[in-house]
């Protein structure tokens, strides 16, 4: 069989949203690099990302990083076709350095630039691993900044339809903020999902936004339930079993999360869910959507890990589909906007 030694644009692209430095190169579909510098670790003594040190942190970072990507790929700068970077939303500070620098790659390498929604990005990292999404599917995004069921039908042509957000914390943020009452380090979604293994569900924690008819989430009220719950047990000088607050209070997202996105899909005859986002790591968000998917005929598509938490190579991903797609280039004053609205 003879193969095409044609090749497609080879598309760099820079995620600095919040705190993780990220680069990707991706040509024909293919990552080729996933360079990634994080600042979780100066952030850990604070209980939360601080703006100030992570746009710093990136202006250190990016350089190195987009060096490091280049050469994992065997790519020298004047190879890349495009460069593409999340114009938002995300905190300003750090938007601000990955634009800049995106924009400075741009204009020396004399290639266009494109700026892409942060949202999007994560779904189109999706296609990296399991090929074009099928039109139209629904896609719930879990983080530490955003929780949101969103209606795409094509990533690279049409704007991605928001069908509901968190009206309060966002999911990992929830389980960050648990963690914290419990004692456990930041972030806090993987000992919480580790010490819920060891765990039963038994607490029954509220359900925040559940069966309102709604695709929108809260978690606010969760947050404060499992205080309230810890709080009474510490002073009834009883101990507190973590290992079942956190299997019940991680049983109570992930129920919320699962049941909306199985009830948009149905609302909308879409036949395929994609989960994004670094809380779509959890394990057990990944086995109770794989149980309800099946059930309701949808197919699931989870990308690995690595590629669920910010990263370059979502960027790069949906850099190349839209310059695949012909779609126009951002000006060279594309703004860093902290609140991008979906579809533009
Ligand atoms: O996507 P991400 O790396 O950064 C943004 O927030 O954009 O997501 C980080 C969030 C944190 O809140 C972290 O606690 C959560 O994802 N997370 C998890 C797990 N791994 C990371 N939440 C639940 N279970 C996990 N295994
Ligand atoms: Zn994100």
């Amino acid at each position: 069989m003879s193969q095409s030694t044609a090749r497609g644009p080879l598309v760099l692209g820079i995620e600095t949203s919040c705190d993780e430095t990220g680069v990707g190169l991706v040509r024909d579909g293919v990552l080729l690099a996933d360079a990634l510098a994080s600042s979780v670790d100066e952030h850990a003594r604070y209980g939360g990302v601080v703006p100030e040190i992570a746009a710093r942190a990136h202006l250190e970072a990016m350089v190195p990083t987009i060096e490091r990507a280049l050469a994992t790929a065997g790519a020298r700068p004047a190879d890349v076709d495009a460069v593409a970077v999340t114009a938002g939303p995300g905190l300003a500070g750090a938007l601000l350095v990955g634009v800049a620098a995106a924009k400075a790659y741009a204009l020396a390498l004399g290639v266009p630039l494109y700026g892409v929604h942060h949202l999007a990005a994560h779904v189109a990292v999706d296609t990296l691993e399991h090929g074009p999404l099928p039109s139209p599917s629904i896609a719930l995004l879990v983080s530490g900044g955003h929780s949101s069921l969103l209606l795409v039908e094509d990533l690279a042509r049409a704007p991605v339809v928001s069908l509901g957000a968190t009206v309060d914390d966002a999911a990992g943020e929830a389980y960050d903020k648990v963690a914290r009452l419990l004692g456990m380090p930041f972030p806090g979604g993987p000992p919480i999902d580790r010490a819920a293994r060891e765990g039963t569900a038994t607490i029954p924690f509220p359900r925040g936004k559940a069966g309102d008819g709604t695709f929108d989430f809260s978690f606010s009220g969760l947050k404060t339930a499992v205080a309230r719950w810890v709080e009474a047990r510490r002073r009834a000088g009883e101990p507190v079993p973590v290992a079942d607050v956190a299997a019940s209070f991680q049983e109570a997202v992930v129920d919320v999360l699962t049941a909306k996105a199985v009830a948009a899909a149905r609302a909308h005859g879409v036949e395929t869910l994609v989960i994004g986002g670094g809380v779509a790591a959890n394990s057990r968000l990944r086995a109770l959507a794989a149980q309800r998917c099946e059930a309701a005929g949808i197919t699931l598509r989870v990308p690995r890990p690595g590629l669920c938490t910010d990263n370059g190579a979502m960027v790069a991903a949906l850099g190349a589909l839209q310059v695949e797609a012909g779609t126009a280039p951002s000006p060279l004053d594309l703004p860093a906007s902290s609140t991008l609205p979906l579809g533009v």
